[in-house]
């Protein structure tokens, strides 16, 4: 039977720790959290005009399956991307009406354009029986960002968005793409995201040049070490050992993709262990790298972090996700947060002139189909 409508969900995701090292071939300790986006699909009868209707910003957009090309920018990108990348892949698709609305807050970290992307593309799957697998979503979601969007991000919040399982993060290795869950069970403590309530334009164009940065450390040291196929591949003596034939800047980006990559790795033992205490130095170890080496921070996010630095009863906190704005992460005690939350938006208040917004994030699962007709 032909299907007629189609609802589906993605997630938008935290990151316990990782940063940057995706687009690196790295390591990423993600989770999809309870905030999402939700598309509902349905054939519209007609052979190739598409019309989305954004409901949270009550806006809309029509374009014909047949020609359409990325416009100035905004949601309009990650639809009509998510669109032409199916098609790339051979997904054939007719004339549909698509409704949006999630909750993820834009800007804030939380990869709401991944779960918009993911929402979208598991719902087309699913009404037009393309039967693309998760993996197949999950990379054209993330090549809709590059070819619409123009950011050449890595894959971890597709990732998050489309695999989350409840209560668990997963460690990904960005190279072969397995994973493992791991399931967040952090006692006493809890996780709680500050967003600064900021988006720094410099984000999208400041993200290509890192990832520009790590292109040219690989291929400097390809030179000293020839088998060299990423920043994955080299260990932190290495890196040391070729440091005067790299320029500084490269050097201290490698620096932050090589340690960071090692951090993961540990957190993620100090996560099975229960050994909150290391995963919190691990998490604070993160942040300082992505400010002073990978230069990814911004004043509100240090400030935040700053913030917790004398509460024994924070164990770590960092900035999340791209940089340049959005949210920090924090492992706190639950019976000390609300004190925390109204003592520190008071704090941001005076000294930033802004809303400081919280946010007790569960880890949930991630995409899948809600309702068929
Ligand atoms: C953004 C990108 C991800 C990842 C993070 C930084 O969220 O979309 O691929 O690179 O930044 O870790």
């Amino acid at each position: 039977m032909l299907l007629q409508q189609v609802t589906a969900q993605a997630a938008g995701r935290i990151n316990l720790i990782g940063e940057h090292t995706d687009y690196n071939k790295g390591f990423v300790l993600p989770a999809a959290i309870d905030k999402r986006s939700i598309a509902t699909i349905k054939r519209n009868g007609t052979t190739s005009t598409c019309r989305f209707i954004a409901q949270n910003l009550k806006e809309s957009y029509e374009f014909d399956l047949s020609n359409f090309n990325p416009v100035d920018d905004g949601w309009r990108n990650y639809v009509m991307g998510v669109v032409h990348e199916l098609q790339a892949l051979g997904g054939n698709l007719a004339g549909f009406d698509c409704s949006f609305e999630g909750n993820v807050p834009i800007g804030g970290g939380m990869s709401s354009s991944a779960a918009l992307e993911c929402s979208i593309a598991f719902a087309l799957n699913k009404l037009f029986a393309l039967e693309f697998d998760e993996w197949q979503i999950i990379r054209a979601a993330q090549a809709a960002e590059h070819n619409f969007v123009g950011i050449k991000c890595g894959i971890m919040d597709q990732f998050a968005s489309v695999k989350g399982k409840e209560n668990h993060a997963m460690l990904l290795d960005c190279e072969s793409l397995d994973f493992q869950y791991f399931p967040i069970d952090l006692g006493n403590y809890q996780l709680l995201l500050l967003n600064t309530n900021v988006s720094h334009s410099l984000a999208s164009s400041e993200y290509n040049t890192r990832r520009a940065a790590c292109e040219e450390g690989v291929q400097l040291l390809q030179k000293i070490y020839p088998t060299t196929k990423s920043l994955r591949d080299i260990t932190i003596q290495q890196l040391t050992q070729a440091k005067e034939k790299l320029p500084p800047l490269i050097f201290k980006r490698c620096n932050h993709v090589i340690l960071e990559n090692d951090r993961v790795q540990l957190a993620t033992k100090a996560l099975q262990d229960g050994d909150f205490t290391k995963l919190g130095k691990l998490i604070y170890q993160s942040h300082f790298s992505l400010q002073h080496d990978y230069e990814v921070s911004c004043p509100e996010l240090d400030f935040l972090v700053q913030q917790t630095f004398d509460k024994s009863f924070i164990l770590g906190s960092r900035m999340m996700g791209g940089g340049f704005g959005g949210c920090t992460i924090n492992i706190i005690d639950k019976e000390q947060t609300d004190d925390f939350i109204t003592q520190t938006q008071a704090l941001y208040q005076t000294t930033f002139g802004l809303d400081l917004t919280p946010y007790l994030v569960s880890i949930e699962d991630g995409a899948k189909v809600l309702d068929v007709r």
